[in-house]
């Protein structure tokens, strides 16, 4: 499927940020969540009861802290074949240790005190070789894919803006954007392999307060200013955008389907683990409104486990929709921001992701065409 961007001269001024209308719709999205959230998500049980999942292999990312750890816990608990793609493989197969001593001490029946099915492989999402290593690695042993979560990411509050080493891209962009594109593409293969299969990137709400300029991902031009949260919440967007295009990209019959989850404002996570002490401190109230990651890993689960967002994904797909799909905190259908619906942006987004990553335009057929 072809899908080009019109890139003619433009008399319009571009926009470097969002507008005021913009910005207070972002923040009133926002601290609605933040505070509302177990309110909005009462009918929900934690944890969230899964379907068997004893014939699916799911690829996680980010599993050895806050959220992705207890969605690894649930699916493995669950009898999935988990890979923990982890940058610390060490932490990874400690909680393995952990958990099968929890089965084989808190059991009395025997069946259940059998081992997990949870393997380890080292990801660094820092480094885009270490992502084409991981793909390469996987994709030799010619094994389905049936889920791969994109978990993993960062939000580095009260540091200076950073760079990756190798690469030299935005650490936000490219722990949160980049690297997990990469290794989406490159996972097709495996991924047609398990279909009917889903791609599952947890987002946030953040994406609401989202600006892409297509020509300053990596906010080195001096047009804007650099903050933590301008990167965090700007690469969360490009997420979005690239994931609609993504789900455009991909034929109906390969039933892969794409999905974005927001797990809500969790506490208790490392993903404000950079923020100064003072401001923890302020903010420490606030958890009180919070979800436990407990809680927090019930979107992420539900997109990535029911079989109703399989259904949900292929309505959209049907109705040419221009975004993919957008699960809520509380595993409601949502609408993404009104930036990440626009398709001309979503889809400079697709092509510039692709031109970083070192991917053709057409990577997306060849992969899935052999
Ligand atoms: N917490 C919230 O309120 C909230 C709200 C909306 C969205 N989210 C999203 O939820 C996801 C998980 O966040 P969290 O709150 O659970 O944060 P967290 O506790 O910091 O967990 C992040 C996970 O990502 C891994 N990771 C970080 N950098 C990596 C890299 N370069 N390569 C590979 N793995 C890396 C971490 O591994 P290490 O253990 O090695 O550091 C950890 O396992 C993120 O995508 C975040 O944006 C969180």
């Amino acid at each position: 499927m072809a899908l080009t961007s019109q890139n003619g001269p433009s008399n319009q001024k571009q926009k470097q940020g969002l507008s005021f209308t913009e910005y207070c719709k972002g923040w009133s999205v926002l601290l609605y969540e933040t505070f509302f959230e177990k309110i909005s998500s009462r009918h929900l049980k934690s944890p969230l009861p899964l379907p068997p999942l004893s014939d699916l292999t799911i690829i996680l990312t980010g599993p050895t802290s806050g959220i992705g750890l207890e969605v690894a816990r649930n699916l493995a608990f669950s009898g999935a074949h988990l890979v923990m793609a982890a940058r610390n493989t060490k932490a990874a197969h400690d909680l393995i240790n952990q958990w099968n001593h929890e089965i084989s001490y808190c059991s009395d029946d025997d069946e259940a005190k059998q081992l997990l099915d949870i393997e380890v492989m080292k990801l660094d999402l820092l480094s885009l070789q270490s992502v084409v290593n991981f793909a390469q690695e996987w994709n030799s042993r010619s094994r389905p894919v049936n889920v791969l979560i994109n978990n993993a990411g960062i939000l580095t509050m009260g540091k200076p803006q950073s760079f990756s080493g190798e690469d030299g891209f935005e650490t936000h962009l490219q722990v949160n954007h980049l690297a997990p594109a990469l290794l989406t593409i490159l996972l097709l293969p495996s991924l047609k392999k398990g279909s009917p299969s889903r791609i599952v990137n947890n987002s946030s709400t953040g994406h609401f307060l989202g600006f892409v300029d297509v020509d300053d991902m990596n906010f080195t031009s001096s047009r804007r200013k650099f903050s933590s949260f301008k990167g965090y919440s700007s690469s969360k967007l490009a997420q979005v955008m690239f994931s609609s295009i993504l789900q455009k990209m991909l034929p109906a019959e390969s039933r892969i389907s794409v999905v974005c989850a927001s797990p809500g404002s969790v506490r208790y996570t490392n993903v404000a683990r950079d923020l100064p002490r003072m401001v923890q401190s302020v903010l420490q109230p606030l958890s009180f409104f919070l979800y436990t990651p407990k809680e927090g890993c019930r979107s992420v689960l539900y997109a990535a486990t029911y079989p109703q967002v399989q259904d949900y994904t292929e309505s959209l797909k049907a109705q040419d929709s221009p975004v993919c799909a957008y699960i809520n905190h509380d595993c409601s259908f949502g609408c993404v921001s009104k930036k990440a619906q626009k398709l001309e942006t979503s889809i400079k987004v697709w092509e510039k992701t692709l031109d970083m990553i070192g991917l053709p335009s057409d990577a997306v057929d060849k992969l899935l065409n052999g």
